[in-house]
């Protein structure tokens, strides 16, 4: 991986600009970026549900970022195709000399079976094999309990992914993004039903770690708290702006974050450090 040279004068501040310096401070040389072998997901296949927008727009971003191959999976196949193309004019800026890990767009209703498994058998066809599976999609209902009409929620690419991944013998990797709400109430909007639904995405996780552990697979949940998505602004639309003030009260660092901020969580979850302490 290489960084592109930098002009040295643009980074220089006024003061020394004044200065005479030597020619050769003028460039920053081209170097390779060291990381640990172990935190590059080259040749690893990566599948992201909910990736046309907001977390699981990042988390792919940051896999093809990391050298793997990306399946995008989200409601519309427009969508899909605009957040590839946008993710590949990040790989190709950060690493101009490299070719773009193949990214592969899939329209696909995560909550219907069929749609599941048919588009997981057209991932496995095109790209052969899938190492991470990362479960992103996901809406917020604000409804009070009372008046909750319960939709089904979806385990269905849990269930394929490690279907495959015990078949083909693969050591993978399966995230599950649950929330803050899994463990905490939040307030004051009502989402009992979102809460809920995040608990059970938890346990979910630690249950599926629990049985398919003893064959190599690593499942695991990523609980964030509140994130600057389309998925929260369009929450704050309908409740009100006015409840940012009240959440950062309550956040320590006293702000929310932006969703850049998860891609290291992220690729250190689809590497081969959690949970694996033999490789
Ligand atoms: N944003 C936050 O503050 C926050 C905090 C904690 C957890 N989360 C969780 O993270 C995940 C992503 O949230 P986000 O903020 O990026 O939301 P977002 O609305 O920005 O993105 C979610 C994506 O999922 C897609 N999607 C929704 N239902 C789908 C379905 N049935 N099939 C396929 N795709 C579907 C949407 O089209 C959208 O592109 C969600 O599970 C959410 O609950 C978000």
């Amino acid at each position: 991986m290489m960084l592109r040279s930098t002009p040295f004068w643009s980074l220089c501040s006024q003061s020394i600009r004044h200065r005479v310096l030597p020619l050769s401070s003028f460039f920053i040389h081209r170097r390779t970026i060291k990381t640990l072998p172990s935190f590059s997901l080259e040749n690893k296949t990566c599948v992201v549900t909910g990736s046309a927008r907001g977390l699981g727009k990042e988390f792919l971003t940051a896999f093809a970022l990391s050298g793997a191959r990306g399946a995008c999976i989200d409601l519309s196949q427009k969508d899909c195709e605009a957040s590839i193309a946008s993710i590949a004019s990040q790989v190709r800026e950060a690493y101009p000399n490299d070719p773009v890990p193949e990214l592969r767009a899939y329209e696909c209703n995560a909550t219907i079976e069929s749609d599941v498994k048919s588009t997981w058998a057209k991932i496995v066809e095109d790209f052969g094999k899938v190492d991470v599976l990362v479960t992103a999609a996901g809406i917020v209902d604000n409804v009070e309990a009372e008046n909750y009409e319960y939709t089904r929620g979806s385990w269905l690419f849990a269930r394929e992914s490690g279907r495959h991944m015990i078949q083909h013998n693969i050591q993978g990797s399966i995230i599950l993004i649950a929330s803050m709400s899994a463990t905490i109430c939040v307030r004051p909007q009502k989402q009992a039903a979102y809460n809920t639904s995040k608990g059970a995405v938890q346990m979910l996780a630690k249950s599926l770690a629990t049985e398919w552990g003893s064959r190599g697979i690593r499942v695991n949940s990523l609980s964030p708290g509140y994130m600057k998505t389309d998925l929260i602004k369009g929450l704050l639309e309908n409740e009100g702006k006015e409840l940012v003030g009240s959440w950062e009260r309550d956040i320590p660092m006293g702000r929310m974050a932006e969703p850049h901020e998860l891609r290291g969580t992220i690729v250190w979850m689809a590497s081969k450090f959690p949970t694996n302490p033999s490789t």
